[in-house]
């Protein structure tokens, strides 16, 4: 099978394109715009056609293919019927300029889950527009950073994260001009809160952190370091992508966070990876709601003369805040996510609670599960666990540096041995302060059985010859490739060129 450009422009076969339009039947499009030959389109039949794609679909891995214990991505299964809500004509034909009275019901939407976020997280309002959790990030950071200015606080320009941070996070406060500052982790993976209180001054702008943090612990220090930052004057951050341990449980209100992003495309289902499309809403306390990006969906009750027209006796309507930052994205963010993400948060309800339950359960299960394997294959000697836990929450660390020391075999032949048996691999090297880390998120979509078959399955790689694993994976489409060369000589060929 080659690509489809391997028939470009072949005759006769397949669709036919119509003819190049002429100048004389496409008159506003200026002449030297006009193509003079037919484009060079593939010309596939209808069955070559399908064949391509699903020979290209066979070439993937989604969640929907296999196991997929991505650390920290919160990789689960996507209920079918989020699409069917999502394609109704009703949803999936509207337009973004379409006048605000023939919006109502997409507001509506909008207002309820702007609605529903805020009580998962315990914030006074929420905006839609962000398409990713970074930009949430960025989105957030930057309305602190407007909130200072207008109060004369410029001095403060510094932002604190702790060691385990995921990278987005100094990332987006640099990106808004803020300096840095990073704070080491205990022995036993959680903030050390006498670093904090060390740093925590009246240039202290805001801490961004993830609770459960990035190793999978929960921070039972929160509402100390939260007090420690509010009274150096400073605003607390919580990055949401680990909000799938919480949900319902405990919220960033309640540790006393000031903002918060969510990644819905983790947490409130929704397709992820390859770069999008996601949704990053973010949440901020009263005090910082003047400053979120617009449009935000707002509502009224609705006049005599407009309750015919309106949804539950409400008329909804864009809102722009008073001292916006400004927009951060077209249109009204990502709606197809954002409606997804909505149908399955009305689905939950208060199940969330248990679907956090269950996914903390299910990484626990599977942490022991892999022990035992391990053990069962006398192999439990090649890691260790990332963090001094009893307990994990959603998702949990393995070091594979006494297997790197003993065997020579690294956390990346490891995740590709595993690439071999039919799974995607588990989250490598992050956080930065576990050696050889292994990141494993289950998530509660997941069985028993599953589980079970993945922890034989890692302990059966890790009884496997190193010359066979530094040579894997051997089934996949595309071979262990080296990254420094590719990064070195980017490359930007067609992959399936030389298929
Ligand atoms: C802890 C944490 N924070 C932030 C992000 C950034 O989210 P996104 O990938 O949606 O930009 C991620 C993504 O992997 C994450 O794991």
């Amino acid at each position: 099978m080659s690509h489809l450009f391997g028939h470009s422009g072949a005759e006769g076969t397949g669709y036919s394109q119509p003819p190049a339009l002429k100048p004389a039947t496409a008159p506003s499009i200026p002449k030297g715009l006009v193509r003079q030959d037919a484009a060079r389109w593939p010309r596939l039949s209808e069955p070559e056609m399908v064949r391509h794609y699903t020979w290209l679909s066979k070439r993937n891995f989604g969640i929907d293919t296999g196991f997929y214990p991505l650390g920290s991505c919160t990789m689960k299964h996507n209920p079918r019927v989020n699409e069917v809500i999502a394609q109704l004509p009703g949803i999936a034909d509207i337009h973004p300029h379409q006048p605000e009275h023939q919006l109502q019901g997409l507001l509506s939407i909008y207002y309820e889950m702007q609605h529903m976020l805020g009580i998962v997280a315990g914030m006074d309002n929420v905006t839609l527009q962000p398409v990713a959790g970074a930009q949430g990030e960025f989105t957030a950071i930057r309305c602190i950073q407007e909130y200072f200015r207008l109060r004369g606080e410029d001095q403060r320009t510094k932002v604190i994260v702790p060691d385990s941070a995921h990278g987005t996070n100094p990332a987006s406060a640099a990106m808004a001009g803020f300096e840095i500052v990073e704070i080491p982790s205990l022995v036993d993976g959680r903030m050390d809160l006498s670093a904090l209180a060390a740093v925590a001054d009246e240039t202290t702008a805001a801490m961004m952190i993830t609770n459960p943090n990035t190793l999978g612990l929960f921070e039972a220090d929160i509402s100390e370091a939260s007090r420690i930052v509010h009274e150096a004057g400073g605003q607390m951050y919580y990055d949401g992508a680990n909000f799938n341990a919480i949900l319902g449980i405990t919220s960033p209100g309640l540790m006393g966070f000031d903002a918060v992003h969510f990644n819905l495309h983790k947490t409130f289902s929704q397709p992820h990876g390859g770069g999008g499309p996601g949704s990053g809403p973010i949440g901020v306390k009263a005090h910082l709601a003047p400053f979120l990006p617009g449009p935000v969906a707002d509502r009224s009750v609705a006049t005599a003369e407009e309750v015919g027209s309106c949804v539950d006796g409400y008329r909804y309507h864009w809102h722009e805040p008073e001292h916006s930052i400004g927009k951060v994205q077209q249109w009204h963010g990502n709606a197809g996510a954002v409606i997804r993400c909505w149908a399955y948060y009305r689905r939950y309800g208060r199940g969330l609670k248990q679907m956090s339950e269950h996914a903390v359960l299910n990484a626990n299960y599977l942490r022991h599960a892999i022990h035992r394997e391990a053990k069962r294959a006398g192999v439990d000697h090649l890691f260790a666990d990332g963090a001094e836990t009893d307990v994990a929450k959603h998702e949990f660390t393995l070091s594979m540096q006494p297997a790197k020391e003993a065997l020579g075999v690294s956390a990346m032949d490891v995740a590709k041995g595993l690439l071999d048996r039919g799974y995607m691999a588990p989250t490598v090297y992050f956080p930065l302060v576990v050696p050889e880390c292994m990141m494993v998120e289950p998530t509660e979509t997941e069985s028993k059985d599953t589980l079970d078959t993945f922890a034989e399955h890692f302990a059966q790689v890790l009884n496997t010859d190193p010359k066979e694993l530094h040579e894997a994976p051997i089934t996949t489409p595309v071979r262990r490739v080296d990254e420094v060369y590719a990064a070195r000589n980017l490359c930007l060929k067609h992959p399936f060129d030389d298929v």
